[in-house]
């Protein structure tokens, strides 16, 4: 019993292993809303996502995994969007407001004299395109088979990343640069599209395979961002994917998979992500 304690002490048990408590609430959630939301939307396909493999392909891939990268947006897509949001704005919000600037540059905080390194365009949810985009039914059918009901909302942002200088403590206020899962809603996927091509120098998102489950007690507890030496003493490195790929290419992702991107060292980085919950 004391070694079972120490192991549960340690991380070595995991929550679900010992009490299925994070695990439980996820499922109390998703029993409900497999009650609320088991109306099916409207079969609209948009026909501009390109998938790889069929959908329960897809869905056993995201269980066994937290991710499946086969997904991309067809060329004519990617260029509407482009040519969209060029004319954009891009913003930034925090207790002091919300800060606009031109696309192209970072936004530079004026009573903090710094320049920043990520922004989100403005009103992407309005643009029809990514509209489109985010009622397809395939990715609705894929929710469903992978939560077993239809998502009630879903969410559109398109992430700028820009190559600044800056000390990663000082980052985390303005990018996610360390592994973290996303806690807003338990139960939600994320299909992303690069808008550019990305490799190691412009800021690729990376996450570690298998961790949307069985999460280690002792990382439950605390907050749910962890430092890169402390997550690797617990997951293997070869689990780490980084993601890069093409203009137009993209994954779905479990946002309670460990994930981060990296920081953006000569070009800028942009990344549309439907949020589906
Ligand atoms: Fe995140």
């Amino acid at each position: 019993m004391i070694r079972n304690f120490n192991k549960f002490i340690s991380g070595e048990y995991t929550i679900s292993y010992l009490f299925g408590r994070l695990d439980f609430y996820k499922k109390i959630l998703q029993f409900k809303n497999k009650i609320n939301n088991s109306k099916k939307p409207p079969k609209y396909f948009s026909r501009k996502i390109v998938f790889k493999d069929k959908n329960e392909k897809i869905v056993k891939e995201l269980a066994n995994q937290g991710f499946y990268a086969g997904i991309r947006l067809n060329n004519f897509t990617v260029k509407k969007i482009l040519s969209i949001i060029k004319k954009l704005r891009v913003f930034h919000t925090d207790k002091d407001g919300t800060v606009y600037a031109k696309f192209k540059k970072p936004i530079y905080l004026k009573n903090r004299a710094i320049q920043i390194p990520r922004a989100y365009i403005e009103k992407v949810n309005q643009i029809s395109e990514i509209r489109k985009l985010s009622r397809d039914f395939k990715c609705k059918d894929i929710f469903y088979k992978y939560f077993g009901y239809y998502p009630k909302t879903t969410n559109a942002i398109i992430l700028v990343n820009y190559p600044i200088k800056m000390k990663v403590e000082n980052r985390l206020e303005f990018e996610t640069v360390k592994y973290h899962y996303d806690m807003e809603s338990p139960n939600s996927l994320y299909f992303s599209y690069y808008l550019c091509d990305v490799d190691q120098n412009n800021a690729p998102h990376a996450l570690i395979k298998k961790t949307h489950k069985n999460k280690p007690l002792k990382f439950v507890l605390k907050s749910a961002m962890v430092d890169n030496d402390k997550i690797f003493k617990y997951y293997k490195k070869k689990d780490e994917v980084i993601l890069m790929l093409k203009k137009g290419e993209g994954f779905i992702e479990d946002a309670s998979i460990y994930h981060k991107n990296f920081p953006a060292r000569n070009k800028i980085r942009l990344m549309l992500q439907i949020r589906y919950y």
